[in-house]
Order: C-alpha cells, then sequence, then structure tokens
C-alpha cells in the first residue's frame, strides 16, 4: 500500500496535524523518513523515548517477553509487573504500585484513588481537589478538567465538579481557597505543557505544609518529569518534598505505553477489589520493557550524564541567543528545557519548529511563545552538537536578517 501524509487526511480523525515527514526507522537520537532523509531528535517522542530509539535493553527484553507471554488482564498477576513494582517501590517513597497504560490513566486513578480515601476517611463532604493554571494532566474528562488550560476541557458538556485552579508559584492563592474540603492537590513539581516552568522550592514546601494541615493528599503528577527527565530518578527526590501519591508514565516504558501510579500501603488500601481496575493495565509486554528501561535509567552514572548534557544544552542555547536575541529565557531542569520567546516574537515556537524540521531536526513547543526539548537521556554529546547547529541553521533561515541588520 503507498502510504504518504495525504492518507492521514482520508483515514484520520483530525484532533493531531501532523508535518508531511513520515519516519520509518530511529536509531539513538537519529529517525529517518520514507525518504532516507535523517533527523536529529531532539523530541523524543515528547519526552518518551529516553533511551532513545531502538536501545538494546528494551529491545532484548521485550523480543524474549513477547516469546513468553503477552497478555493474561488483571485476573492473574504476572511475573515482569511484579518485579517492576518492587523495582519501583525499592526507588522510592511508594509502598503500593497500580499500572496504567498511560500518563492520563495513571492520573484518573491517583485523582479517584484521594476521592475514595477521603470519602472512606473523612465523609461525603471532602471532595474537592485543587490544582494549578496552566498544569496538564491528560485528556479523559476527569484528568483534563483538573488540568489548567480551560481551553482543552471547554465545550465538552458538564465537567466534573468540586475541583479548584490556584496560581503556581503563588501560595497565598492555595491557601486562600484549600480547606478541611479539598481532598487532594495535584500538581507538576515542573510544568511541562505549561512552558517549562520550575516550581519554587519554597512553594512546593508550603504546598506540602498546608496539605498537611488540612488533611488533603498531595499528588505529584511525574508523567513528564519522571524516570531522570530532570537529572533524579523522579524530580520530587530533589526537592526534599515528599508526595503521598506519584504518577509516572512516558519515559517509564521508553516508548511503550505504560503508567504507574505510586502510593502509601495505607493509601493503597482504599481501592479494594473492584473499585477501579483496567484491561491492559500491567500487561506483561509493557512491564517488560518498562523493567528494562527503569533499570537502565535508575542509575547514578547515567542521571549524571542528565546533569551534564543539560548544562552543555543550555550553554549552546545561550551561545544561539548571544547571536540572535530571540529568546528571553532559557529554563529548565535536567534534558527538560525550554526557550521562551521575546514578546516581539510571541507565537512563534511553532515556526521554529518547523523550520528546525526543515534543517533535520526534531524540537516540540511548550504553548505558543516556548520552543522545548526533551531528547533522549543518553543523547551522544556530538548529537547535542550536531543538533545544536541545526537549530541555529532554522533560527537563522528565519531571524538572520533581522539579526544582521541589527
Ligand atoms: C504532566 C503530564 N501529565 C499527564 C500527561 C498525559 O499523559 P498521556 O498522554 O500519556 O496520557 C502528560 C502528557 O503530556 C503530561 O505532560
Amino acid at each position: 500500500m503507498q502510504v504518504s501524509r495525504a492518507l492521514f487526511d482520508d483515514v484520520m480523525v483530525p484532533n493531531y496535524a501532523p508535518p508531511a515527514v513520515i519516519p520509518v526507522k530511529g536509531q539513538g537520537s537519529r529517525i529517518w523518513d520514507q525518504e532516507g532523509r535523517e533527523y536529529i531528535d531532539f523530541a523524543g517522542g515528547i519526552a518518551v523515548n529516553c533511551l532513545g530509539h531502538c536501545h538494546p535493553a528494551p529491545v532484548k527484553a521485550l523480543q524474549e517477553q513477547s516469546e513468553k507471554v503477552w497478555h493474561l488482564a488483571n485476573v492473574m498477576t504476572n511475573e515482569p509487573a511484579l518485579r517492576l513494582a518492587r523495582k519501583l517501590t525499592d526507588a522510592t517513597f511508594a509502598e503500593r504500585v497500580y499500572f496504567a497504560n498511560s500518563g492520563t490513566e495513571a492520573n484518573e486513578a491517583a485523582l479517584k484513588l484521594a476521592r475514595r480515601w477521603a470519602f472512606n476517611e473523612y465523609g461525603e463532604h471532602k471532595d474537592e481537589i485543587i490544582s494549578f493554571e496552566r498544569s496538564f494532566h491528560g485528556r479523559t474528562f476527569f484528568a483534563v478538567s483538573v488540568g489548567g488550560q480551560k481551553a482543552y476541557s471547554d465545550g465538552f458538556g458538564p465537567k466534573p465538579g468540586a475541583i479548584r485552579h490556584t496560581v503556581f508559584n503563588d501560595l497565598a492563592s492555595l491557601e486562600a481557597v484549600i480547606s478541611d474540603k479539598t481532598c487532594a492537590v495535584m500538581m507538576e513539581p515542573l510544568q511541562g505543557e505549561g512552558g517549562i516552568i520550575d516550581a519554587d522550592p519554597a512553594f512546593i514546601k508550603g504546598v506540602r505544609e498546608l496539605c498537611d494541615k488540612h488533611n488533603a493528599l498531595l499528588i505529584f503528577d511525574e508523567v513528564q518529569t519522571g524516570v531522570g527527565r530532570t537529572g533524579h530518578l523522579y524530580a520530587y527526590m530533589d526537592t526534599g518534598v515528599t508526595p503521598d501519591i506519584l504518577t509516572s508514565a512516558k519515559a517509564l516504558g521508553g516508548g511503550f505505553p505504560i503508567g504507574a501510579m505510586l502510593t502509601t500501603a495505607e493509601i493503597a488500601s482504599h481501592l479494594k477489589p473492584g473499585t477501579h481496575g483496567s484491561t491492559y493495565g500491567g500487561n506483561p509486554l509493557g512491564c517488560a520493557v518498562a523493567e528494562a528501561t527503569f533499570d537502565t535509567v535508575n542509575d547514578d552514572t547515567l542521571l549524571a550524564g542528565v546533569r551534564v548534557r543539560s548544562e552543555q544544552f543550555k550553554k549552546g542555547l545561550e551561545a544561539i541567543n548571544a547571536r540572535y536575541g530571540i529568546f528571553k529565557d532559557i529554563r529548565g531542569k535536567g534534558l527538560l528545557i525550554g526557550a521562551e520567546l521575546i514578546d516581539e516574537h510571541a507565537g512563534r515556537a511553532k515556526e521554529i519548529l518547523q523550520a528546525g524540521l526543515k534543517e533535520g531536526l526534531l524540537s516540540l513547543v511548550a504553548g505558543a511563545n516556548v520552543v522545548r526539548f526533551t531528547p533522549s537521556l543518553v543523547i551522544p554529546e556530538a548529537d547535542i552538537e550536531e543538533g545544536l547547529a541545526r537549530f541555529e541553521a532554522a533560527i537563522d533561515s528565519l531571524f538572520g536578517s533581522v539579526a544582521k541588520a541589527g
């Protein structure tokens, strides 16, 4: 069958708008399209391919598990799921794990668990969930309504109730709405989709204290920040604050769909048999791949390498910016990096991404004004250099004449 971008418009629901390029092969931090054209991948499938493409460890795990058992549903448990859960509990604050298929589903489980915990422990009145403006928690109707971008949740009829939004990094605004009716506060320790905005250390500590004061659970959505992305296994480990529930997905499977909700034994005890579930959650193939991915990332040398690459990346971006002056801020942690455009170029992040593609570079946006980079955590330093050179060529194609005239 002849497959081209034109077929997309004939057969796919138009909720995505991909470019003309169709990648057919990936290796490390490079991918190739149908015409054999090569690209450097600074996107990593939106912070998913944490070991690049076709890393030998998850490939081996997938091959081996594919010849053992693919699927059992949760009427029975399976070895890869139990091993992965043990590794997650050994490596984090958590004592119990629930497996899902995506970040959204992990968040949905976290939100339902918080509601059920509060209902059982305190009664019906304690049902309020607080989250933050610009946050993103996924696309099921509960998760997207908790997310702080109304554009994503408006226009689908009545929303789930008892959800309130306050201002990120503004403790006073949370203090004004949190009460004994609050059952949980959900937050990203570093907002990804919202524009690569790190939580201030004092804010994150203050949120924990307010949750404790009002007997509310603190849920960290680490779907984007988790599994090494920030240069720590989970971002919370660098904050001095421990959540009650943590969600992980994206990089957890390194490209194979899987999500997980982590919590304490006491909180977990409120999801009794029959209260929540999923056909595919904890699937042996997904868990085997995730186990190999997690084992590879949960390594001090690899995590230190993320922090080194982060410095290299940011320095490179700053050098480009010194020549073109188009960014007002270059920020982020580890290999979750954002470059925010100056007001004069507001709204042009997507154009930069498209220009990058012409130069053989995959990048991302985080809103209209921020170019986002989430490459493989083990991207070779030479690929960072070459990718940045391609990025500069893209910048030059858009802004070169202005910069040179200036
Ligand atoms: C912080 C955060 N939470 C949840 C999600 C949703 O995850 P998924 O697309 O796997 O459902 C995302 C995806 O971008 C995310 O960045």
